[in-house]
């Protein structure tokens, strides 16, 4: 099954976190094949979302969390803060979190760590900088990412975690990267995520990240080594992500004859 996740970030409030979240509903009504939907409003708005989509097939993400269950952290979300509100996946590592918020690759981990100990499943964000893929290290950086960030993880089911290559040049540039070049990163976190989860059930979902929008999304989703699209700036245009979401959907028809 194709998997879009809708981040949208800080770019809406509650309102409109509610807007679109119908709209998502909207977009998978009468729909033979369903692709999995994941929408990842901003905290405030996961309350108010959660009713919109309860019993859908809508999921509700997080964009992040803290990785203590409780305490003095002003400011910050407790896993179980996001169970009550009904979060199933929880958006972690995500570039601006480590270039604005200053995570580190440990801090990713136990924030992964802290997710899959409340059952959420982590989306955890990996992807190299334009100057590291300029000088050749792409490949060494995110395997590296993926290492670290997996550190101490273990599983009942491969099921239990997604994996986003998001290369930071192509967020929010309006410059994607090519099928092929997601592909042949998508083909290493793919041999390193079964080096170290080895002998564990199910598939660790694999998604595609960075300016997709609604007329480069099949071109991605379409491979068979991409498992779904992480979608920013076009999950907040309901056009758009009705289109992105209709092309995972034609594209698992397609395979299901
Ligand atoms: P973008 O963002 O689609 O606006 O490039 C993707 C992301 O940051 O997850």
């Amino acid at each position: 099954m194709k998997t879009v996740v809708g981040n949208w970030k800080m770019e809406v409030g509650t309102r409109e976190s509610i807007a679109l979240a119908r709209g998502a509903l909207l977009t998978l009504r009468g729909k033979r094949v369903l692709p999995e939907l994941i929408v990842c409003p901003p905290f405030v708005a996961l309350g108010e979302v959660r009713k919109v989509v309860a019993r859908s097939h809508v999921s509700l993400g997080a964009q992040d969390l803290f990785f203590e269950e409780s305490g003095a952290y002003t400011g910050e979300i407790s896993p179980r803060m996001l169970e009550e509100h009904g979060v199933s996946h929880v958006i972690v590592g995500h570039s601006e979190r480590r270039a604005i918020f200053g995570e580190s690759d440990e801090m990713v981990n136990k924030k992964a760590l802290t997710a899959l100990g409340h059952g959420l499943v982590p989306i955890i964000c990996v992807g190299e900088s334009k100057e590291q893929r300029e000088a050749g290290e792409a490949m060494a950086v995110v395997e590296a990412q993926v290492r670290a960030v997996l550190n101490d993880v273990h599983l009942r089911s491969k099921d239990e975690l997604m994996i986003a290559y998001e290369p930071i040049w192509a967020i929010g540039t309006g410059s994607a990267a090519t099928p092929a070049d997601a592909i042949e990163m998508h083909n290493l976190i793919r041999r390193v995520v079964d080096e170290l989860l080895a002998g564990q059930e199910g598939t660790v979902k694999i998604l595609y990240g960075g300016s997709v929008n609604d007329q480069n999304a099949y071109s991605f989703l379409r491979e068979q080594e991409v498992d779904g699209v992480l979608v920013g700036g076009a999950s907040v245009k309901m056009s758009q992500f009705t289109k992105i979401v209709d092309a995972a959907g034609d594209i698992m028809e397609g395979l299901s004859g």
